[in-house]
Parts: C-alpha cells; structure tokens; sequence
C-alpha cells in the first residue's frame, strides 16, 4: 500500500478516493512540503465539511444565482424584484448580500478546480474566475423576513470569487456561496497545489 506514494501524482489522484481517515494517516507519509499539505488539508475540508446550515444544493445554487432573464444587470431594482422572484432567503429571513452572475452553472462549477485564494473576508478557502464575469450585488437596505427585503443592487463585472463544497447525493464539487465580484486580480495570490487533480 505504502508503494502508492512514490508514484505521484498518481498516488495523489488515488488518495482522493479514500476515505478521511485514511487520507490523513497517508499525509503523513507522503513526501509532499508543508504548504503543500496545508493545501491539501484544505482542499479535504471542502470536500468533507458538514457545516451548521446547509448550503444551497445544486438545483438550489443555480435557480438562486444564475441570470437567465434579459433584465437589465443596472436596473436599480434588480435586486429587490429578483430575491423574490428566485426566492432568496435563509428561513424566510432576508438574506444581507447576494449575487446574481450572468454566466453558466458548468462555467462556475469549473471554477471549483481553481487554486485556492483568500476570500474577501481574509478567510482562504476561495476560488477565482479566470475571466471576467458581469453581475449584480445586492445588497440589504431595509426589511428583516420574506417579501420586505429591499435591496441596493449594484451592477458589477469583475473576478468572481467563491466556495465550493461537495454534494454527496450527486456526487459532484458545486458552488457554495459567492463570496465576492473583485474588479483586478492583481492583490490575489495563488496558492498552487491541487491543479489538475480533476
Ligand atoms: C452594504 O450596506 C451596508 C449598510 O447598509 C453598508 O455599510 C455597506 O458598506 C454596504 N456594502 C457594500 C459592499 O456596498
């Protein structure tokens, strides 16, 4: 068993494949440096974490962000008229941000394999768009449940910044949350590590 970790990094794809348990007593033999094993570290707790609130499924995820109507992303009342119409909310509490991204649910998806960077709120575990991506931020202005929610939406084109997570019934890496719309990607940092691994 223990010959597996000399031939990465076929031996890498294989540990993807085991169980958490065993993924952890195999780290500690295989000859990768510190940074890469944090990384790695990393890349398993998004694959495993089971948080306190679900996060959106799949089907959830794309119906809540995705654009898919011809409405102007200026419009001011983009966000007020459309959180209702996809019926955003977290138990019928007004949501404080969201995203709305005019791209396609495969193209975020791809954006899951991305290298690791820091999320807007100085926490790591974000992925990056490689390109440009046009969209609405919305904001929270006034209300607290369902149907009073009124938004600030901004338009916004920029590197779209997010988490990812696995969905175990489908067996899939999907988009979690969408963390931030970033206009340069200049201040960003990539941590290599897991490329190509997909
Ligand atoms: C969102 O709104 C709050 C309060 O209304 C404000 O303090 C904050 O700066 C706004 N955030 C952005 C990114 O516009």
């Amino acid at each position: 068993m223990w010959t597996l970790i000399a031939l990465r990094p076929l031996s890498l794809l294989l540990l993807l494949l085991l169980q958490p348990l065993q993924l952890k007593i195999l780290i500690q033999y295989a000859p990768m440096s510190e940074e890469e094993v944090e990384h790695f570290e990393d890349y398993l707790e998004e694959m495993y974490s089971t948080g306190p609130t679900l996060p959106p499924t799949k089907d959830v995820f794309k119906s809540r962000t995705i654009i898919y109507s011809r409405r102007p992303l200026t419009d001011s009342n983009y966000c007020t008229d459309e959180i209702k119409t996809k019926n955003v909310h977290n138990r019928f509490r007004c949501v404080k941000e969201h995203f709305f991204l005019q791209t396609s649910f495969e193209e975020l998806q791809d954006i899951c394999n991305n290298l690791f960077v820091s999320c807007k709120n100085g926490v790591k575990r974000c992925h990056r768009s490689k390109r440009l991506i046009k969209g609405v931020y919305c904001n929270l202005t006034r209300g607290v449940v369902m149907t009073d929610c009124v938004y600030e939406s901004s338009y916004r084109q920029g590197y779209v910044l997010m988490t990812c997570r696995w969905q175990d019934d489908i067996q899939e890496i999907i988009p979690a949350y969408i963390n931030d719309i970033i206009e340069t990607s200049d201040v960003i940092k990539e941590k290599p590590v897991l490329q190509g691994y997909f």
